[in-house]
């Protein structure tokens, strides 16, 4: 029989530097799906990377932007989407994705997130000086929402194809 996830996208959620774009390329190449990527495809649609949408328009625009590309992009074909770390919180996308998609909480342990995190510096929310007390806070925050998903896979160091291996084994 087809598995469950067969009709539906598979959605990745999480703290920023769990490795949801990696790992969900990856997993979409495995899959033989298109893989999108939430921040990527708002890029696009405006025009502006997401660090000069925020510094420009604000967080809230930067919210409803990726609102109206994650509703649009959970209308195509079954496919792997890494959401950006904050689209899950909001309580209308958060529905859509259960209605469209099997939501995989990928996680990290503050630790690690951090040492990822800083090798792009491009987060707009984690340019200031006190960026790990702002993630340690996100992450706090944020678990609760994220600990709704569907699944959760640990979002181990070293390859990314052992993160893959373990959300396929979820599926
Ligand atoms: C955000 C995470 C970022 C990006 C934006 C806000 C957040 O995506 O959408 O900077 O609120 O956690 P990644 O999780 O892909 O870094």
């Amino acid at each position: 029989p087809a598995p469950a996830y067969a009709t539906r996208t598979i959605a990745l959620v999480g703290l920023m530097g769990a490795g949801k774009s990696t790992v969900g390329r990856r997993l979409a190449h495995r899959l033989g799906r298109t893989f999108y990527d939430s921040d990527q495809e708002i890029e696009k649609a405006a025009g502006l990377s997401v660090a000069d949408i925020f510094s420009l328009h604000g967080e809230a625009d930067f919210r409803r932007g990726e609102q109206q590309v994650l509703k649009r992009l959970l209308a195509e074909e079954p496919h792997v989407l890494a959401t950006g770390g904050g689209a899950y919180l909001n309580e209308e996308t958060r529905t859509l994705l259960r209605e469209k998609a099997v939501t995989i909480w990928l996680n990290a342990d503050l630790e690690t997130l951090w040492r990822r995190v800083q090798k792009k510096s491009t987060r707009p929310l984690l340019r200031r000086d006190d960026a790990k007390s702002v993630l340690a806070n996100l992450f706090v925050e944020r678990e609760p929402i994220y600990s709704q998903a569907d699944l959760v896979v640990d979002s181990k160091d070293g390859p990314h194809g052992t993160t893959v291996n373990a959300i396929l084994k979820a599926l």
